[in-house]
């Protein structure tokens, strides 16, 4: 994993470093522990961002002034919490879940954290509920981590529904390696990217997974 982060097939970290940068720049307090745990506990897939990711997201949140935002891909409620808490009094974040056991388990963690006024999750295919949420937009970001194969799909929608000013965010912008395949998968993802561009001033973060982060024209 590690060689493939870097283009001169150099990194500078491991484990114990991320580690020790997650515990002192981006730490979990109860609500964050729980909802980190909670995949672990109610034997769903531990696949939520990392902490620094967390907290990344919520930096970038803080510094576009988010009010309104959208998340594809619940899970057990971490990133939602973290996006939440970047915003002000009467900010909301509407959080897309296709599996209905995975919400609830992420309304619980929602609600220990304290956050069940500011969070809405929203159950059903992300293209099927986008289309409920319109009427709530613009947004102020769009944030997705949900099923790879609608990435492109889901880009084009923020493209029309993220204010000027606003962030369009993906994470798995390397599709776990296979960004560069021969595979519709791919194909899609890439799309993704390059679509992105026309309407959102871009960069790749080389996360270990990548986040593409786009700053609306
Ligand atoms: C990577 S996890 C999300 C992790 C979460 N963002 C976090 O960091 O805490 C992806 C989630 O997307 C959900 N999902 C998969 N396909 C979906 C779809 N078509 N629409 C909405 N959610 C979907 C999965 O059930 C899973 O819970």
């Amino acid at each position: 994993m590690a060689d493939a982060n870097s283009r001169s097939g150099q990194v500078y970290f491991n484990g114990p470093i991320l580690d020790w940068c997650d515990a002192t720049h981006a730490p979990h307090d109860e609500g964050l522990n729980y909802a980190f745990e909670a995949p672990a506990r109610a034997g769903m897939p531990p696949i939520q961002v990392a902490a620094s990711e967390g907290k990344l997201l919520e930096l970038l949140l803080r510094m576009v002034g988010a009010r309104r935002v959208v998340e594809l891909g619940t899970l057990a409620g971490y990133s939602a919490i973290r996006l939440a808490r970047a915003l002000p009094e009467g900010g909301k974040v509407w959080t897309v879940e296709f599996d209905p056991r995975h919400a609830e388990v992420a309304r619980d963690a929602i609600a220990r954290a304290g956050l069940s006024a500011k969070v809405e999750v929203c159950v059903g295919r992300g293209v099927d509920v986008l289309p409920t949420l319109e009427p709530h937009g613009p947004f102020c970001a769009v944030f997705i981590d949900a099923d790879k194969e609608s990435y492109d799909v889901y880009g084009r929608w923020a493209a029309r529904h993220v204010r000027p000013g606003g962030l369009l965010l993906g994470d798995n912008s390397f599709l776990f390696s296979n960004l560069l395949d021969d595979t519709p998968r791919a194909a899609v993802m890439r799309r993704f990217h390059e679509e992105a561009k026309a309407h959102f001033d871009t960069v790749n973060v080389p996360t270990p997974d990548g986040l593409l982060v786009g700053l609306k024209r």
